[in-house]
């Protein structure tokens, strides 16, 4: 080899090693902790694993969140957190309030997992799984203050409308979990889902929503950019 590709094949060698391995040590992926046979809830990395088409839930397998945050600062909770924007940006703003990210799909736990190694969170909770068992099988009763979920997954056919998330069992967990006078907010393009959401919120007050500085998240901008009208519904737990 001339000796000018030599020292160029070495150099760029070079700048992969120093590029990539601090970010690597950075920013390490997560792995999936465990294989079927043996899923069991558990926390690994900092992230709750609830392993999908589980049954023998015991929330002795979950420390209590207080006790998890190491602090009395107030709850926040996510689902469908997705690729983490949302959620990262709000953990980032407000450092006294604790955060929980919940999402079922994998590929996306890791995308938030890695923003949150990235930012240093310490109030952040990741829950990788889905949203109805974690809350059933591992949260308190009244331990939240404010609920969120940014554009669930619409579900837009009338046949296939009993997977959507926000339905009368999963409704009475949010009521179940939720302080008194703690909120929930949903956010939603479908008009279909937003009118299923007035009707499964009952036993909470609707109230007037004023948008100020909200957020956003890759699904906001996607519709916005598409010229869909957002609509953001907020009910207090009285
Ligand atoms: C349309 S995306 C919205 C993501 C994000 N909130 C945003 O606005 O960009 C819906 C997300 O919810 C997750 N999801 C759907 N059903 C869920 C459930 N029952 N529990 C937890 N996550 C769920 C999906 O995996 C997906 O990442």
């Amino acid at each position: 080899m001339p000796q000018g590709v030599e020292v160029r094949v070495l150099s760029w060698a070079k700048f992969i090693f120093i590029y990539f391995q601090p970010m690597q040590k950075i920013c390490p992926s997560l792995r999936y902790p465990f294989d079927w046979e043996h899923r069991r809830p558990m926390f690994h990395n900092d992230v709750f694993f609830v392993p999908e088409y589980y049954t023998k839930h015991s929330s002795d397998k979950f420390t209590n969140l207080q006790t998890y945050f190491g602090n009395k600062n107030p709850m926040n909770i996510e689902y469908c957190s997705g690729n983490g924007e949302w959620i990262i940006d709000k953990a980032l703003k407000h450092p006294n309030i604790n955060w929980i990210g919940v999402e079922m799909w994998f590929a996306r736990v890791k995308k938030i997992y890695a923003k949150m190694i990235k930012n240093s969170l310490k109030n952040l909770l990741i829950v990788s799984g889905e949203g109805y068992a974690f809350t059933k099988n591992y949260l308190q009763d009244c331990v939240i203050d404010n609920i969120f979920i940014n554009f669930p997954d619409p579900w837009p056919k009338d046949k296939h409308a009993k997977h959507r998330l926000i339905q009368q069992a999963f409704v009475l967990e949010l009521k179940r979990i939720a302080k008194k006078n703690g909120t929930a907010t949903f956010v939603t393009d479908s008009v279909a889902y937003k009118n299923q959401m007035l009707n499964e919120m009952i036993g909470w007050n609707k109230i007037c929503y004023s948008q100020g500085d909200y957020g956003t998240s890759f699904f906001d901008r996607l519709w916005r950019s598409k010229g869909l009208e957002i609509h953001y519904l907020c009910y207090e737990n009285s």
